[in-house]
């Protein structure tokens, strides 16, 4: 793995703006992500800043932390994280991204990057001379069953070997990177067998061998269908909520439409079996107790675990201040975990140890207690 730093400051432009064609794709990404999310789009925006210049500068990820409205050093361990951001001017023509892998290393990569130091740089992340190409080592991406293989800006070349590299460098070099098709480059098609199909040869072979799998798959399903069947279950059988039965139902006399309904749920489909439980009643007396909606009301999604579509639903059963969920005992916890089928997740996220926190200090009382901002 590569040490990322940001390029040294006498590379580094002043500012950095999105042009107009950018700036509309920008406000496209960001409506995408649900209000009070908006951070989310860091990815895209990084992406679309860095096709812009051809790089990302430090005034980049400063400028779209700031759109964002996190903060700068959120943005700068983006950019340095994730390896398909340039934090270094690269070749205006070409950048190559040669995969060191293990699938490719086995199958030459370190021949391709000798290709790449006699003709670009000895030193990945150095342009040429004229400033056309760069190269850099990268890990696995994606595409090793046509080891070894590289990426140039959003293709990928691959079956290649050092001569075939050098001349798609050469073809981006002299400004022709266009002509250059994608994938394989030894003629096979995708990543089928390199020596021709030996299976499967002909349009009557694959049409034999899928009826052959349909009427398996057929075969199958009808013998689970059969094994399934109740014995006299009614033709159209609907599974009956059983655990929802009125607990004053006769135990010593069940009538028989209960019976049959037992005996559907025994042996119907894995998938009514699979069916969520239900959601525990508003009339619960565990349900926790809901308020008037006040004129000042807590911003619920600064506890973690909670966002907009959670806090519409709590707000939906009277819950709108932290101070209410700080005072949830365990039955009222459990209550919402069914209705918002959580699983014991607001245990895990501890909604009441955050909830405390933001009730008793807000924000500064929240990073007191967890060492970080609410997220
Ligand atoms: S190892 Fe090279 S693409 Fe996966």
């Amino acid at each position: 793995m590569s040490v990322r730093r940001l390029a040294e400051a006498s590379l580094q432009p002043a500012s950095f703006a999105f042009n107009k064609e950018n700036a509309a794709a920008v406000q496209q990404w960001i409506a995408k992500y649900p209000k009070g999310r908006e951070q989310s789009a860091i990815i895209p925006l990084l992406m679309i800043a860095q096709e812009q210049e051809g790089w990302v500068t430090k005034a980049a990820i400063e400028t779209i932390s700031d759109m964002l409205g996190m903060p700068r050093i959120r943005g700068l361990e983006v950019a340095t994280f994730y390896t398909q951001y340039q934090l270094n001017p690269v070749g205006t023509r070409a950048h190559i991204q040669v995969c060191g892998t293990t699938p490719c290393m086995l199958r030459g990569s370190e021949a391709l990057m000798d290709v790449c130091r006699s003709k670009i740089h000895h030193d990945q992340f150095h342009t040429n001379d004229k400033g056309t190409l760069s190269w850099e080592e990268v890990e696995c991406l994606g595409a090793c069953v046509n080891a070894p293989m590289v990426m140039i800006f959003k293709d990928t070349f691959e079956d290649l070997t050092p001569e075939r590299l050098a001349e798609i460098i050469d073809l981006y070099d002299a400004g022709k990177g266009a002509e250059v098709k994608p994938g394989p480059q030894n003629g096979r098609h995708g990543s089928e067998p390199a020596g021709g199909l030996k299976t499967l040869t002909s349009e009557k072979a694959i049409l034999k061998s899928t009826r052959d799998k349909e009427a398996k798959a057929a075969a199958k399903a009808a013998k689970d269908a059969a094994a399934a069947a109740p014995a006299a279950a009614p033709a159209t059988p609907t599974p009956a909520p059983v655990a929802a039965a009125p607990a004053t139902a006769a135990p010593s006399a069940p009538a028989p439409a209960k019976l049959a309904a037992v005996d559907t749920a025994k042996t119907a489909p894995a998938k009514a079996a699979a069916a969520k439980p239900a959601k525990p009643s508003l009339d619960d007396k565990n349900r926790p107790a809901g308020i008037e909606k006040p004129a000042a009301v807590d911003d619920l999604k600064l506890i973690s675990g909670v966002g907009p579509k959670i806090e519409g639903t709590l707000h939906s059963l009277g819950i709108y201040t932290f101070a209410q969920v700080a005072s949830w005992k365990k039955a009222e916890r459990e209550w919402v975990d069914g209705y918002l089928s959580f699983h014991g997740r607001i245990d895990r996220d501890d909604w009441v140890k955050q909830a405390k926190a933001l009730a008793k200090g807000g924000v500064a009382e929240y990073i007191r207690v967890f060492g970080k901002k609410p997220v």
